[in-house]
């Protein structure tokens, strides 16, 4: 697939069928999107990978109890196969740009040194990859966060102190969905999000 077309194709999916995603595939859609960009090259992004049915049952056991399950939105998202969680070290790029080569930024001297917290930015690009590799191999994703059982999720899979997950991304076969509940939003024309030169400068003056 054209990566024009896997841009335009990309949408969250909710709701899934429980067939597995071939391990082979999962490996090399994990493999591409670690390959996104890391300030510094920090390379400080993991994946939980949750691809079995225990797995996935304790994950959804953690993030979702029983009282709100009844009435979730998308039960179709529970069957996904497969939950990758994304998972950044902060403080690994507080250590790097701490290093010779990166001292004069500052940045080394701690997290708040960070005007723009980076770890975010690379998290989100290895989102990105995952998601548009889901979509040329023909299958479904979407990214959600763990919100209040970020800490119940890291702690009850082992995950060191200062690890953070950044979201979740559910992949598997697609099965009929509905469009989430933001997705009606309009999109902005281009015109609106472009400003050349001038944040004032009408597109294309
Ligand atoms: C950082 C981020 C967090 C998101 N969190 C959730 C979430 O918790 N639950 C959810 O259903 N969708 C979540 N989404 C999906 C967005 O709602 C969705 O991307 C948006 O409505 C546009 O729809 P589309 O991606 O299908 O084009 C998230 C997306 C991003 C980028």
């Amino acid at each position: 697939m054209e990566l024009s077309d896997a841009l335009r194709r990309r949408r969250m999916v909710r709701s899934f069928g429980p067939d597995r995603v071939e391990p082979a595939l999962l490996d090399s859609l994990l493999d591409a999107a670690r390959r996104a960009p890391s300030a510094g090259r920090t390379e400080a992004t993991r994946f939980l990978v949750l691809d079995t049915p225990e797995a996935v049952a304790g994950y959804w056991d953690l993030t979702l109890a029983p009282a709100r399950r009844v009435s979730f939105s998308w039960p179709g998202l529970l069957v996904a196969p497969v939950l990758v969680v994304v998972l950044v070290d902060p403080a690994a790029y507080v250590a790097r740009y701490a290093e010779a080569d990166k001292v004069a930024t500052g940045l080394g001297a701690g997290l708040d040194a960070w005007s723009v917290p980076y770890w975010w930015v690379d998290a989100g690009a290895v989102v990105q990859n995952l998601l548009l590799g889901a979509v040329d191999a023909g299958l479904g994703a979407c990214l959600f966060g763990l919100f209040a059982a970020e800490d119940a999720v890291l702690a009850a899979h082992g995950v060191p102190g200062g690890w953070r997950a950044v979201g979740t991304v559910a992949l598997g076969h697609r099965a009929p969905d509905r469009a989430g509940r933001s997705a009606g939003r309009p999109r902005p024309p281009l015109g609106e999000v472009v400003h050349r030169g001038r944040w004032d400068q009408p597109p294309n003056g």
